[in-house]
C-alpha cells in the first residue's frame, strides 16, 4: 500500500515562516514522522513538496491508479484551488485533508476548503503531531475499505 502526502505552497519555508503559527520544526521533520507512522504500518510514502498549482494538480494525476491514500496539506492553496477540487475528486482512493494550524479558528478567509468537499476527513490544528495523525487515520480508512470489500 502507498500514501502520497503533499505539500503546497510556502510549506518549503517551514521552521523560517511565521513559527509562532507553524513552529520550528521544518517539513523534512514533519516528513520523516509521517514516513516512520506509514512504514510502523507496512505502508510506503512519499512526498511531493510543490509552490505550483499545476505541479500539484498533476501529482494528483500521478496518484491515480499508483497510491493508495493522499494525505493534502494544500496551504493556502486549500482556501483557493478548485482545480486541486477536481483532481482530487478524480482520486478513488482515501483523502486526508491535513494543517498544522487550525484554519477554523484564524482568518475569515481560511475558514473556507475547497478540499473538504473532496476529503474522507480532516486533520487540523495540532502542528506536526498532525502528520502521524493523518497517517493513522489513512491506515484505519484504507482497513474499513478493505473489510468492506472483503464482506
Ligand atoms: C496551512 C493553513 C493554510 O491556511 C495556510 O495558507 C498554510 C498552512 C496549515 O498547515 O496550517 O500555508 O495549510
Amino acid at each position: 500500500m502507498r500514501v502520497v502526502l503533499l505539500s503546497g505552497p510556502n510549506l518549503d519555508l517551514l521552521g523560517d515562516r511565521e513559527p509562532a503559527v507553524y513552529g520550528t520544526a521544518r517539513l523534512a521533520d514533519h516528513v520523516r514522522a509521517a514516513a516512520e507512522a506509514a512504514r510502523a504500518h507496512g505502508l510506503e510514502l512519499d512526498h511531493v513538496q510543490s509552490n505550483h498549482e499545476g505541479e500539484l494538480v498533476e501529482a494528483v494525476h500521478a496518484a491515480r491508479g499508483t497510491a493508495d491514500a493522499l494525505v493534502v496539506n494544500a496551504g493556502a492553496l486549500t482556501h483557493t484551488s478548485w482545480s486541486l477540487h477536481d483532481a482530487l475528486a478524480a482520486f478513488e482512493g482515501v483523502v486526508v485533508e491535513l494543517h498544522l494550524s487550525n484554519p477554523a479558528a484564524r482568518e475569515p478567509f481560511r475558514h473556507t476548503s475547497v478540499v473538504a468537499p473532496v476529503a474522507d476527513g480532516l486533520v487540523a490544528g495540532f502542528g506536526g503531531l498532525g502528520y502521524e495523525l493523518a497517517v493513522a487515520a489513512v491506515v484505519r480508512l484504507l482497513q474499513e475499505r478493505h473489510d468492506r470489500e472483503a464482506r
